[in-house]
């Protein structure tokens, strides 16, 4: 096919995909320097996603935690395991564990967790059953479209209409 006819095609592979996830991250599940089981230890142990994930409900990003926070078990739970070394040795040489990010917002679009971990929503409701992966993969497409559609859902239920007004302008995610 010549350039000129490309051109056009590409344009409209892009904006079809923005709204069918096409071109979203959807699926994305990468490998991480240390394999983490989120099915072991928030499954199977039932540990509180906010234990770990404590800036979730006071800040934009959930963050992920330091290795020091895993060695106040893992310093007497399987220290000798290969991969408990590799945080133990981290840990003692300042060095943070390199994790592969699996969720990432384009720059132009504004997302906090802050008001939707403090408004209730769970945080099954956008990454899916993670308590489950045993490696964390992108459960949701996370389009504008997907964003809209719940603002709207929650702003069309008269019960939860009463104390969430969730915004629909372009300025409250593009500014
Ligand atoms: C023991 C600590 C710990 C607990 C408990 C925990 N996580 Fe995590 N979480 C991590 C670590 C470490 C990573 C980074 C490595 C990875 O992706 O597996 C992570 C990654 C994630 C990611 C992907 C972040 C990205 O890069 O986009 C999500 C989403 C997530 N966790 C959600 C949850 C949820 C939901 C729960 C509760 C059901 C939970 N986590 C419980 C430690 C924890
Ligand atoms: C509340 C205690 C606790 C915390 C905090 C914790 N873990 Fe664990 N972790 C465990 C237990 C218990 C096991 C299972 C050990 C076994 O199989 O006997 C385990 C298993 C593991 C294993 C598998 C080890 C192997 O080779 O069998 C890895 C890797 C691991 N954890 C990484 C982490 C990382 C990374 C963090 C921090 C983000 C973390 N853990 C935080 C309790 C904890
Ligand atoms: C309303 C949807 C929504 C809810 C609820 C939500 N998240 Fe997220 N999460 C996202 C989006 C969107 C991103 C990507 C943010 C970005 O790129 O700026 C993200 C990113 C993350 C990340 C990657 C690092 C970061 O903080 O940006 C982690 C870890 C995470 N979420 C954990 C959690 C946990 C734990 C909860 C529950 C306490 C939760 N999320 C609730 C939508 C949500
Ligand atoms: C609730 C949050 C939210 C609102 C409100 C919102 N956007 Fe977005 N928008 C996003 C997110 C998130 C993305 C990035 C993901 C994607 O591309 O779908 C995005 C992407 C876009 C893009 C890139 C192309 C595309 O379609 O993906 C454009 C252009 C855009 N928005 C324009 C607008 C305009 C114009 C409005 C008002 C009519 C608006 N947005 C309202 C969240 C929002
Ligand atoms: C499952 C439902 C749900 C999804 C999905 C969702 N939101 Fe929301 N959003 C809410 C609720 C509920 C509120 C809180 C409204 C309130 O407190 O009045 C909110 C509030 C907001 C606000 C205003 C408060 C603030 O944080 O500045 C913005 C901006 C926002 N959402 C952006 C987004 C973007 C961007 C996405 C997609 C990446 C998204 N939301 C996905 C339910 C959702």
């Amino acid at each position: 096919m010549s350039p000129r006819l490309l051109a056009p095609l590409a344009l409209l592979v892009l904006v079809a995909g923005c709204d069918n996830g096409f071109l979203t991250q959807q699926g994305y599940e990468p490998a991480q320097p240390i394999p983490f089981s989120h099915a072991l230890h928030a499954g199977q142990f039932q540990m509180n996603c906010q234990y770990c994930h404590f800036g979730a409900a006071q800040s934009r990003h959930a963050g992920v935690p330091p290795a020091q926070l895993c060695l106040g078990c893992h310093a007497q739970v399987k220290p000798d395991a290969p991969d408990i070394q590799a945080l133990t040795k981290a840990v003692a040489e300042n060095r943070p564990i390199e994790w592969v990010r699996v969720h990432r917002l384009p720059d132009f679009a504004w997302f906090s967790h802050q008001n939707h971990v403090t408004a209730g929503v769970e945080c099954q409701t956008c990454h899916g059953p993670v308590d489950t992966m045993v490696r964390v993969r992108q459960d949701q497409t996370m389009t504008m479209g997907w964003c809209l559609e719940c603002h709207r859902k929650t702003l069309a239920d008269s019960e939860l209409s009463k104390r969430l007004q969730p915004p629909t302008d372009c300025s409250a995610c593009h500014h």
